[in-house]
């Protein structure tokens, strides 16, 4: 397949982009850098050894998306381009509501006038809210956002795409609802690489081990948790990665329009786990003290993710110690990101 992937640049994307390449599809990336850098496509070439067709633009600009699709003809589209920090979400919701709804629309338009019909959508955990029982199944209807106005731009693409999916015949969408990504290419050349202080726990677990900050605050440690702090399902990014392909591969046999499927391990981990996994597997300290909670965290959040394997033949192979192993290799070698 030739598959456009959007947001191709970014951490879930250039992951997925490698894998795209190995299983011998054609990829064509569409970024706007506004959270990404160059450096990582010419990463990506030398990983995947050729050269990637890149577009620089906003999908939000729906006549240069056209162009794109009048220009090129495209099997499938995987649609990672958005913004994603939860707390700037809250202080800018224009900005978010704007920007990841408005790239859909950009690109499921061009997809129908072009007869695309093939859509994977980077959805989110976070659709489920705080009201979803534990582990966290599809069926749950996401009338919530765990996630401020970040959150609800999840939940109103999965109800456009649905939309869009049942009025378009032919059009089949498989929206992939990820957990906790974290890890690296085992390579240690991609990876994470956020912009300013890290709101996840990942990067900054890596951030104070590479010593760009002084010590971890964990956020809470009065959760009704065994250890007392929070508990979440972490994914390593080869296996989510991996998850896309599974998708792209099983959309044509999919029976509905529409159809969401969780990507995560059903394996909880503690934030003290995380921190401990991380030391045991890199054999460096991370200094951390304990915090407040933070506003809206859940005490646990966790996958079930039997409807990946049963429908997509996908399930995680990686361990918590891979997940830190890989996300060290990618950190230490590359202490400050991506260069400019
Ligand atoms: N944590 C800390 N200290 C930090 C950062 C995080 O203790 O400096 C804790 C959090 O309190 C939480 C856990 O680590 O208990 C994981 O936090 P992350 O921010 O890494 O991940 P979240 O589960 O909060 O966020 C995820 C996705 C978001 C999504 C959100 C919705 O990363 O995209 O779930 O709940 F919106």
């Amino acid at each position: 397949m030739h598959v456009l992937v959007a947001g191709g640049a970014g951490y879930i994307g250039s992951h997925t982009v490698v894998q795209l390449k190995r299983a011998g599809h054609d990829v064509t990336i569409v970024d706007d850098f506004d959270n990404s850098k160059a450096t990582a496509v010419a990463r990506l070439e030398e990983l995947t050894g050729g050269h990637l067709p890149l577009h620089a633009f906003d999908l939000c600009d729906p006549d240069k998306t056209e162009a794109l699709f009048a220009s090129e003809r495209f099997d499938a589209v995987i649609h990672f381009a958005g913004h994603k920090a939860v707390g700037e979400s809250v202080s800018e919701p224009l900005k978010y509501y704007r920007n990841n709804l408005d790239s859909t629309f950009s690109l499921v338009r061009a997809m129908k006038a072009h007869g695309v019909h093939r859509l994977v959508f980077s959805s989110s955990a976070t659709v489920y809210g705080d009201a979803a029982p534990q582990p966290c199944q599809e069926e749950f209807t996401p009338l919530q956002s765990g996630g401020g106005p970040y959150g609800w731009t999840k939940v109103m693409n999965e109800q456009i795409l649905a939309d869009v999916a049942r009025a378009t015949p032919d059009l089949k969408v498989a929206l992939l609802r990820y957990f906790n990504p974290v890890g690296a290419h085992p390579s240690g050349t991609i990876g994470e690489d956020p912009q300013g202080i890290p709101n996840n726990l990942m990067p900054f677990i890596s951030q104070v081990a590479v010593g760009r900050r002084e010590k971890l605050t964990v956020f809470g440690d009065d959760y009704p948790t065994a250890d007392g702090t929070c508990e979440r399902d972490y994914i390593h990014v080869e296996d989510l990665a991996a998850g896309h392909l599974a998708a792209l591969e099983h959309i044509d046999a999919m029976t509905e329009p529409v159809r969401a499927f969780n990507l995560g391990s059903g394996v909880p981990t503690s934030v003290l786990g995380m921190i401990k996994a991380f030391e045991a597997a890199t054999g460096v300290p991370v200094p951390y003290e304990i915090g407040p909670r933070r506003d809206g965290d859940l005490p646990i959040t966790y996958a079930d993710p039997s409807r990946a394997l049963a429908e997509l033949g996908w399930r995680t192979t990686k361990s918590v110690e891979d997940m830190c192993a890989d996300t060290w290799r990618w950190q230490s070698a590359n202490p400050q990101g991506y260069p400019d």
